[in-house]
């Protein structure tokens, strides 16, 4: 059984395995080197002999337990024909949202316009390096897309004032996004992707009466849907509030916490495998410190299935040298 597998459905507590959001990123210079060729983040993306390239990268200098798929959830956009751009110091740029041209979009249209990420991922799962190791396809939770759909840029703090305005529009929009995030997940599976993760980056700017038609019930049909096709599936909600209230209706079978959860009290609250929680400035410190606090993660979860990850994505000016302390540190324990 792979590692994932291990934790996440045997339920075994004897080890952690270890892997980190972004890992495939831009604190590698090997990264940096294929990114500053490739101007065009998109492209990038789509370009399966380079993305599968970059997916490897951090596999090929660390002993992590599973690679995730380089791409973006914004590809999902993409598919749809929004128009999506990545400007430097920026982040997403997207453009208007056209509900009758996203209408009319078909699964043909969609996996013509991205069909290079499960190319990818094909190329990835057949690579013998990962022969014991998963391979974590991903998506944006409906919500999290959403939000960058209509606001067309991330919102930072708070959403725009008008954003609920149009109920008809944003309720017909998420059950396009979740139709087609069902054939996103569907192709990254049938290619070789045996774990998925929704990152629902944004729950955490919902006031609490509108998780359950926001977050809950689209995740949880999402959940459904990947349970139904026998894979394990870890989801995400970044900084909501009551993660236990989350675990209780949506049920993933892993829950992935962010850097401002108490992990003692997230013990005491659910009972699934839990992932992640450290957080990425802890890699800008030293070693002593960077050990203390793994060791904090390690120690309060060492009888409860636990896969190790960062609270968020790892920051682009990580040195290298302190991810791999870290995986020693988590290998080690
Ligand atoms: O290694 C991995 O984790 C796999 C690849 C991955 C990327 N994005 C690559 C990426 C994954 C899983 C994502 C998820 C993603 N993308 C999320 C959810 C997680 C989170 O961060 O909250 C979100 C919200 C996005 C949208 C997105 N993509 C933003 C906001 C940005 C700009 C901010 C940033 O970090 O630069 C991106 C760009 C992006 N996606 C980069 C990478 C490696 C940086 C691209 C670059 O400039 O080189």
């Amino acid at each position: 059984m792979k590692p994932l597998h291990k934790v996440i459905i045997e339920k075994n507590c004897s080890f952690n395995p270890i892997w980190i959001m972004r890992q495939a990123g831009r604190y590698l210079p090997e990264f940096r080197e294929i990114r500053k060729k490739n101007p065009n983040f998109i492209n990038l993306c789509l370009n399966y002999d380079l993305s599968s390239e970059i997916t490897l990268q951090p596999l090929k200098r660390f002993n992590l337990d599973a690679a995730i798929i380089f791409s973006d959830i914004l590809m999902l956009p993409y598919g749809l024909g929004q128009k999506v751009e990545f400007e430097k110091n920026f982040g997403p740029k997207l453009g208007e949202l056209d509900l009758n041209k996203i209408s009319k979009i078909d699964e043909v249209d969609f996996v013509e316009k991205i069909h290079p990420i499960y190319k990818a991922i094909k190329k990835v799962s057949l690579d013998p390096s990962l022969d014991n190791k998963n391979i974590i396809g991903f998506v944006g939770a409906p919500w999290t897309l959403l939000v960058y759909m209509i606001n067309q840029q991330s919102p930072k703090k708070k959403l725009k004032e008008n954003f609920f305005k149009d109920e008809y529009l944003i309720n017909r929009i998420l059950l396009i996004i979740e139709k087609f995030l069902k054939f996103h997940i569907k192709n990254q599976i049938d290619n070789g992707a045996n774990v998925i993760q929704i990152f629902d980056s944004w729950a955490g700017l919902l006031e609490e009466k509108d998780l359950p038609n926001y977050v809950y019930t689209p995740t949880l049909n999402l959940v459904n849907y990947i349970k139904s096709l026998k894979i394990p599936v870890i989801c995400f909600p970044r900084e909501i509030k009551n993660y236990k209230e989350f675990c209780d209706i949506v049920k993933p079978d892993a829950i992935s916490i962010d850097y401002n959860v108490d992990p003692k009290k997230i013990l005491k609250d659910v009972q699934i495998p839990i992932q992640g929680g450290l957080d990425p400035k802890i890699l800008l410190s030293d070693y002593k410190n960077l050990k203390k606090e793994a060791s904090k993660y390690l120690d309060i979860f060492k009888d409860h299935p636990y896969i190790f990850n960062l609270g968020h994505g790892i920051l682009p000016e990580t040195n290298p040298e302190m991810v791999e302390n870290l995986i020693k540190i988590v290998k080690n324990y």
